[in-house]
């Protein structure tokens, strides 16, 4: 049997807040068969674990975990483009590493995002002007009921601002086996984003992926020293009016065309601006060099994680009449949980 089973494991380890919550039972899935016995036997409200750099869990977890460790890559070459399928439970970031390596460009902009693959297009990570469904041609998935697998291609994927179906009606209903990129072989940089701009004449992602690690280092606490999950909330959408009111006060705020009649403005510059930054509750602080991430300084406790974060979402609120949602998912005893549940 290639699955590993453990009871009343320890959480800390397996989310990068590191809360010392436990789970009632974990299996390691390194396998494809593993994750079909576990169906036939029966899961009991599952949730999917990658490398928990995204989640929070609150609480104990007393349903099935399921830790995804599946591994492996495969490359077909068209005339025009590599097709890379990759399992799941890779890690991203070394996964981007391995396409620059083997000479296939396009993913240099998402070098160093933490997590593993079957993450990546549930919450369609991006960075620095390039996100995940500009290259995810189809995903493949088991349903944790039936065992049937079935593939989405991008369209299916209803991809949005970290957001797509697998938030909405497949909602911690799958388990994601692999994803499927199409990466063309007539490699364009993009170099949109502020900070990228003076690359303008980059011929070399190696080069992109340093300068991006470069950035991210500078912003971004090492998950290593300091427990975190990245943006710990979205930036927000607003409408243009609502917009225009606030910059009367803060011509400052930067913002993001997003569609015809809203705009998306930058949550990290509200927080900052709500006088939030290094804000600490218990063993919890918005980091200094990015007020949208929130740290646990060591020992930090999920309640004190809460009630920084409600006392940011009041605030934001008293002051911009803006709602900050959070980007991160928080799990405990048998589901997921809304900010508002957590909070309440
Ligand atoms: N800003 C402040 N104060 C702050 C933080 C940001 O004034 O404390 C301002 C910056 O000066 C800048 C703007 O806000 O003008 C945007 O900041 P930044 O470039 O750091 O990007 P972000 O919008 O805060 C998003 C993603 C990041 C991604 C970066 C780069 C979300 C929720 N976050 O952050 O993704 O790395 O853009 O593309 O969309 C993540 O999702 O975990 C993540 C790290």
């Amino acid at each position: 049997m290639e699955q590993k089973t453990f009871i009343h494991h320890s959480l800390s380890k397996l989310h990068t807040f590191g809360f010392n919550h436990h789970a009632t039972r974990l299996y390691v899935i390194s396998r494809l068969s593993a994750l079909e016995a576990c169906i036939q036997d029966g899961l009991d409200a599952p949730m999917v674990l990658g490398s928990g750099s995204n989640i929070v869990f609150t609480g104990d977890y007393t349903g099935h975990i399921l830790k995804n460790e599946l591994k492996g890559k495969q490359v077909i070459e068209t005339q025009d483009a590599y097709l890379v399928t990759v399992a799941s439970g890779e890690i991203w970031h070394d996964f981007v590493v391995w396409t620059l390596t083997q000479g296939i460009a396009g993913l240099e902009n998402l070098a160093f995002i933490p997590g593993t693959v079957g993450a990546a297009p549930v919450q369609n990570i991006g960075a620095y002007g390039v996100d995940l469904s500009q290259f995810c041609k189809s995903v493949t998935y088991v349903d944790l009921t039936s065992g049937a697998r079935s593939t989405l291609d991008q369209q299916a994927c209803r991809f949005g601002y970290r957001d797509s179906v697998f938030k909405h009606d497949l909602k911690n209903q799958t388990f994601i086996e692999s994803v499927t990129l199409k990466l063309p072989k007539k490699w364009r940089p993009n170099l949109t984003y502020g900070t990228l701009k003076h690359l303008v004449s980059s011929s070399d992602p190696w080069e992109i992926y340093h300068h991006v690690g470069a950035i991210r280092r500078q912003k971004l606490p090492d998950v290593t020293a300091l427990g975190n999950a990245g943006s710990f909330f979205k930036n927000p959408i607003i409408s243009k009016s609502h917009l225009k009111k606030i910059q009367q006060n803060f011509p400052e705020i930067p913002c993001y065309p997003n569609d015809h009649e809203t705009c998306k403005v930058a949550a990290g510059w509200i927080i900052e601006a709500c006088q939030f930054k290094q804000k600490t509750i218990g063993r919890i602080q918005v980091y200094d060099k990015q007020a949208l991430v929130l740290v646990n300084l060591g020992d930090g406790c999920s309640q004190d994680l809460m009630q920084l974060v409600r006392l940011i979402q009041q605030m934001a609120w008293k002051k911009f009449s803006i709602q900050l949602d959070p980007e991160v998912r928080f799990y405990a005893q048998q589901s997921e949980w809304t900010i508002h549940d957590v909070c309440n």
